[in-house]
């Protein structure tokens, strides 16, 4: 695989194509997907704000592994992510 090449990440199921070597959440970002998780206390979706590794708030499960931030974390293909909680996206990715 060579970085920024065209890959195929599954987020909660969905095929979203991505460039390899980017951060997750900027692939999430560029496929409209803007919410990566969902407050415990009142369920409100939330998203990637410092894209820097420093606020959790982009965290997700990722081929498994739990609390990942994917602001941080680079694309591989076959990569599987999925919002915390088993809560899944819309269409719209909201
Ligand atoms: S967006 Fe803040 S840790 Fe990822």
């Amino acid at each position: 695989m060579v970085a920024g090449e065209e890959v195929t990440i599954f987020v909660d199921g969905r095929r979203v194509t991505a460039r390899a070597g980017e951060p997750v959440a900027a692939a999430l970002y560029a496929a409209g997907i803007r919410t990566t998780r969902f407050s415990r206390r009142r369920g409100e979706a939330r998203g990637p704000f410092c894209m820097v590794g420093r606020c959790t708030e982009c965290v997700m499960t990722v081929d498994g592994v739990e609390n990942v931030r994917t602001c941080t974390t680079p694309v591989r293909d076959g990569m599987r992510v999925e919002t915390p909680g088993g809560r899944r996206h819309g269409p719209s990715g909201a």
